[in-house]
């Protein structure tokens, strides 16, 4: 175990998951994904403790922050705390729809992921100092004020309406589909792992926040992990059900307008340029871009137009 707070030897830390936005061999559509058993046993190889990580530095350097700076981090950061939270909730009916016991084992693990990743934003904020709020309920309310309204349209009506379908229905296989597109592939796979690389980057040239810095990578594995399951969910149904890559395409279709508004901090206009966490909006898409090309060429699926 390496030192608390120190800097993670990244090596294969992310690339072990064979998600295929990190490997070059998937522009040519060539990835070995792993299975869901081995999926699973990656999972139990590379557990983490919010419990141990350090945020004494990150308190210092977030009283440190201009007012300004704290509002612009408050806002990339209360995405990922209220998103964790919401996606913990919804992937309870996609792991009971889920056709074969080793897709549901897998997602089970998922869940507890993503719980664990609510529990470390909470650590953060509370030993931080961000937010006032003496609960973690609180806090999820105090935190929710900084979100764009794009936000609770890809989660609450494009994801949430997917999830009720197969909460009433758990055979509804296109209900899945379209569920596991928008949450593996777009919410995980092109905003939350674009916003956190970019975040550690940032902080890592910075030099600040270094508690977070490791919590969030160890949470950046664990999304690879649930990516790498949502393409291998993905290329094995439309192995299986060739009509429904046309699901996925009309799903990507519908989200990947909104998708780009959830990038755009609320405080920013339409047509303004601007950089966030030290990059443009068009680097930040080209990389998100890039992941989901990638993954789609896995699938068997050219990328749809955005
Ligand atoms: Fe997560
Ligand atoms: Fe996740």
């Amino acid at each position: 175990m390496t030192t608390l707070g120190a800097r993670i030897e990244l090596g294969e830390f992310f690339t072990e998951t064979s998600d295929p936005a990190l490997l070059e061999s998937a522009d040519r559509g060539q990835v070995k994904l792993l299975d869901y058993k081995e999926l699973y046993e990656l999972w139990e190889r590379q557990q983490w403790l919010t419990q141990e990580l350090d945020f004494t530095q990150d308190r210092e350097d977030w009283r440190g922050f201009p007012a300004d700076e704290r509002r612009q981090r408050m806002y990339g950061l209360s995405s990922f705390f209220t998103g964790e939270q919401r996606v913990t909730e919804e992937l309870g009916p996609m792991m009971v729809a889920a056709p074969t016991e080793d897709m549901r084992v897998f997602l089970s693990t998922q869940i507890a992921d993503e719980a664990r990743h609510v529990r470390f934003f909470d650590r953060f904020y509370s030993e931080v100092g961000v937010l006032g709020a003496e609960t973690l309920d609180g806090r999820l309310e105090e935190t929710s004020a900084h979100l764009n309204p794009a936000f609770e349209t890809l989660f609450e009506e494009m994801l949430g309406s997917r999830v009720r379908r197969l909460a009433a229905d758990r055979t509804d296989i296109g209900a899945l589909i379209e569920a596991v597109t928008l949450y593996h592939m777009v919410i995980e796979g092109m905003l939350a792992l674009t916003g956190q690389h970019f975040i550690i980057d940032f902080n890592e040239r910075e030099g600040t926040l270094p508690g977070f810095v490791r919590g969030f990578n160890f949470v950046a594995r664990d999304e690879h992990r649930h990516v790498a399951f949502g393409a291998r969910f993905l290329r094995d149904v439309v192995a299986e059900q060739p009509q429904h890559l046309r699901t996925i395409q009309r799903t990507l279709e519908e989200s990947l307008a909104i998708a780009d508004q959830v990038l755009r901090p609320p405080w920013v206009g339409d047509d303004d340029e601007y950089e966030y966490f030290g990059v443009s909006l068009d680097e930040t898409r080209a990389f998100a871009a890039q992941a989901l090309t990638r993954r789609l060429k896995v699938i068997g699926l050219t990328p749809a137009a955005s």
